[in-house]
Parts: C-alpha cells; sequence; structure tokens
C-alpha cells in the first residue's frame, strides 16, 4: 500500500505539476464545466421539463448546493495533492476520520468513467456537424430536411462509430501528453472564442422574431409544468454542469498552488458555466418557436435547431461550422477532465505510466461507448431495465445518463459534502479557504445542512413517486 506523507505539504516540497496561474485553473477548470452540458443538454432537459420553474431551481442549486460543493471539491484535492482517491483518504487520515470516505472519490471516478463513453458519442455527432455546415448542407434547410440529417447520423451505427473513435483518439491523445502544455493553451483560446460564437448566435435568434417567447419560456416560473422527477434532474444537471461529484474538481485542485483563494475562485467558474448555458437557451428557444418544433425533443434538440439557424442567416455555413467547432472543442475540454482523474489513478497505481494508462483507459471507455452507439440504433428496443416500470424504454444509453447524472454525482457530492463538512478540522478549513467569518459561516452552513438534506429529500421523493 502506498506510504502517506501525513503532514500537510508546503508548496515547495511538492514535486507534482502545478497551474502556472489562477487564471489557467480557472480556465481549465471552466473548460471541464462548460461543455456539451451547457450547450446541448442544459437547453433540452430545459425544454423537457417545461421551462422556467425548472431553470429556476436549476439556478438555486447551482448557487446553494453547486459552489459550496466545489469549493469542498477543490479543498480535497489541495489538501491531498494526489490522485482523488487517495486525497481523499489523506486528508480523511489527517483528520483522523476513516479512510473509507474514499468511497465518494470512487464513486465520482465510477461516474466520470461511464459519462465519459457517452459524451464521446455525442461530441463525435458535434463534430460530423462540423463537416455537414461547412458543405452547405444546411443552407436553406427546413425543419423537416434538418431533422432528416439527424436520424440519418443516428441510424449509422458505422458513421457513429467512427466519430466517436476520434473524439476519444482527441480527449486520449491530450491526456497522454500530461495535463499542462496543451490544455491549458488550448482553454486559453478557445473560451472566448465559444463565448463570441455564443452571441452572435443569440444575436441571429433576436431576429427571429420569437425571442420574447424563448425569454419567458425560460424566465417564468410556471410551477405546474415542473415534476419531482425534474427537481432530481436539475439537481443533477447542477452536477453535471459543474463538473462535480467525480472527482474532477478535486483531481485539478491537486494542481492548484495554495496562494489562490477558492472561493472567488469557485464563484467565478460557476457564474460563467451559468452564463453559457442561459446564452445557449437564448440562442436555440427562439429558433424552436420561429419553425413550430418541438421544445421538449429531446436530445437532437440543438442538432435540429441550430442548423435551421445557421441555413437561413448570412454566411450561415461559416458561422455553423465554427460553431459545431467550437462545440467540439469545449466537449473536448470537458472529455479531457472526464478522463483525467481515472488516468491519474491508474497511473499512480500501476507501472503504465501516462500514456499507457490514458490508452488502456480510453479503450475501456470507447468500448463502453459502443453500447450507446447501438441504442441509437441496432438495439434500440433493449431496454434491460424494462421489468421496472420506470425505466420501460429507456436504453443502455438512456440508463447510463439517467444513473450517472441523477444518482451517482449527486451522491458523491452528497458524501463529500458531509466529509468536508462534518470531518474535517474548521481550522484547516478556515485556513485553506481564506473566506470572509461570515462567507465562511454560510459555507459551511450550506455544506453541512442544505445540500445534505437537499440532496436526501430529493432522493426520497424521487424513490417514493
Ligand atoms: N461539465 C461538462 C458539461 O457540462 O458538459 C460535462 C462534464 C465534464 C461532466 C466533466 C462531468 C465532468 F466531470
Amino acid at each position: 500500500m502506498t506510504q502517506f506523507n501525513l503532514a500537510p505539504e508546503s508548496d515547495s516540497e511538492v514535486s507534482r505539476g502545478r497551474w502556472s496561474s489562477r487564471l489557467a485553473f480557472i480556465l481549465a477548470a471552466t473548460g471541464s464545466a462548460v461543455g456539451l452540458g451547457n450547450i446541448w443538454k442544459f437547453p433540452y432537459v430545459t425544454g423537457e421539463n417545461g421551462g422556467g420553474a425548472f431553470v429556476l431551481v436549476y439556478l438555486l442549486c447551482i448557487a446553494i448546493i453547486g459552489v459550496p460543493i466545489m469549493m469542498a471539491e477543490v479543498f480535497v484535492g489541495r489538501s491531498g495533492r494526489h490522485n482523488p482517491i487517495a486525497s481523499m483518504r489523506l486528508v480523511a487520515v489527517r483528520n483522523l476520520s476513516s479512510p473509507a470516505w474514499r468511497i465518494s472519490a470512487i464513486i465520482g471516478m465510477i461516474a466520470a468513467f461511464a459519462i465519459l463513453s457517452f459524451y464521446s458519442v455525442i461530441g463525435g455527432w458535434a463534430a460530423s456537424y462540423i463537416g455537414h455546415a461547412a458543405m452547405g448542407d444546411f443552407t436553406g434547410g427546413t425543419a423537416d430536411s434538418i431533422g432528416g440529417l439527424f436520424s440519418a447520423l443516428l441510424a449509422s451505427p458505422g458513421q457513429l462509430l467512427a466519430w466517436h473513435t476520434l473524439f476519444m483518439a482527441l480527449v486520449v491523445v491530450v491526456v497522454s501528453c500530461g495535463l499542462k502544455g496543451g490544455l491549458e493553451r488550448a482553454v486559453t483560446i478557445l473560451m472566448p472564442a465559444l463565448f463570441l460564437l455564443l452571441i452572435i448566435t443569440v444575436g441571429y435568434a433576436t431576429t427571429t422574431g420569437h425571442f420574447g417567447e424563448a425569454v419567458s419560456f425560460l424566465f417564468t416560473p410556471d410551477f405546474g409544468a415542473l415534476t419531482i422527477n425534474g427537481v432530481l434532474i436539475a439537481l443533477g444537471h447542477a452536477f453535471f454542469t459543474l463538473s462535480l461529484g467525480m472527482a474532477i474538481m478535486m483531481a485539478y485542485g491537486s494542481y492548484l498552488g495554495r496562494d489562490v483563494a477558492i472561493g472567488r475562485t469557485a464563484v467565478s467558474i460557476a457564474l460563467m458555466d451559468t452564463v453559457v448555458a442561459l446564452l445557449a437557451g437564448l440562442a436555440i428557444f427562439p429558433v424552436v418557436f420561429a419553425n413550430g418544433l418541438e421544445a421538449g425533443a429531446g436530445p437532437g434538440l440543438i442538432f435540429q435547431t441550430l442548423p435551421l439557424a445557421f441555413g437561413n442567416m448570412p454566411m450561415g455555413s461559416l458561422f455553423g461550422a465554427l460553431f459545431f467547432i467550437l462545440l467540439l472543442f469545449a466537449a473536448w475540454t470537458s472529455g479531457i477532465s472526464l478522463l483525467e482523474p481515472v488516468v491519474e489513478w491508474v497511473e499512480e497505481n500501476t507501472s503504465m505510466g501516462r500514456s499507457g494508462s490514458a490508452i488502456v483507459v480510453g479503450v475501456l471507455c470507447w468500448l463502453l461507448g459502443v453500447a450507446s452507439i447501438l441504442s441509437l440504433n441496432l438495439w434500440s428496443d433493449v431496454a434491460p431495465l424494462a421489468m421496472f416500470e420506470r425505466f420501460e424504454g429507456k436504453t443502455i444509453f438512456d440508463l447510463l445518463d439517467f444513473f450517472t447524472a441523477n444518482i451517482l454525482l449527486p451522491l458523491s457530492g452528497l458524501l463529500t459534502a458531509i466529509f468536508v463538512g462534518w470531518f474535517v478540522a474548521r481550522e484547516s478549513l478556515k485556513a485553506d479557504l481564506d473566506l470572509s467569518d461570515g462567507t465562511f459561516a454560510v459555507w459551511l452552513t450550506l455544506l453541512r445542512f442544505v445540500t445534505p438534506v437537499a440532496v436526501v429529500i430529493v432522493f426520497i421523493y424521487n424513490l417514493l413517486a
């Protein structure tokens, strides 16, 4: 078993890599947070769950559950300075608690692995749409013709497999080269560019004549449209979109310098993530309403609405191609962060080295992704949990998405919150987080009481519902 040095480390003693600046960490963590979850998933789950009330619950979850847990995860990573499982164990032992707390990081890493398997499939969709846009396939398109393109992609296991393979290879290459050089540089350019393109698409959306309708859909709460399952999904999505409950912020925090204020940093990341999601909603729903599309269309929503917008705006092929390139990059930086913790763990526990670990984990994850691909076509009737009424008709893809986002992530986040809130010495939290007394008290209260109670209530309701 690995022997840990239980003494708190000073920076000079630590030989691991380090982010080159606070900004680099913010960009990398934002690169992880901002991804398909914001641009692909947020609009479609909002559409499926009736709009405004769902958005409100989601924003609440981000503010009072997401941000405090993000701070707790970064704290564990920075104190532990190892892979997430070892860091949790180390921080637990240092605080005279059971090393079994590392279960939260284990659950998180299992979730990260499972999520990457289907995330890569969807990243592949984004990649394939770059070509469609660039070749003018959307130009003058109608809702039907563009819907047809999407159905054709999903019906073709061969195409999906090729794009999934490409995406996974991109992720493995960066992770095997180590975290710093490539990733830091890439996010510095890509994140601002993504913002800019989103704003251009929102600009187009304002010209559709249905912008007001979209704003009221997103921001006027209609609690009648919200179900308890919707609340669970909002909670799960808050975790997913901030990359929480997956040991990722622990892994990234483990490279963070001591001089960085964790609280302010977490708030900045959450803010940027939320702004991108809301902008995506404002880009997409006006087009949905203007073209009589279904807001609750599900996972295909952005692949059927944005192309319509691009197909009907000046220079749409150019903007469309750029947009899907950026979507691919947003997904890529998130995909890298999904692979990172597992690879870090395999690397520290085997003799395979960085590249070997990245390749082995990547191939296994790719294999699991194949099951998701098949559930879109050849296995679309396979519903492994059909014996339970609630999972009737849910494919392997649906189940992986449901169990990771709605069960594993909140569970891992809950354990981390309880551990950091109740079992870590107050003085060490206080010293490390560097918050004012008032803010610290608010944070600790949220972590100790609000997060656990909220997550548990939502879980129980959902079991009974
Ligand atoms: N937060 C990313 C998104 O919203 O697309 C997805 C993601 C990345 C989830 C990394 C989880 C994760 F660990």
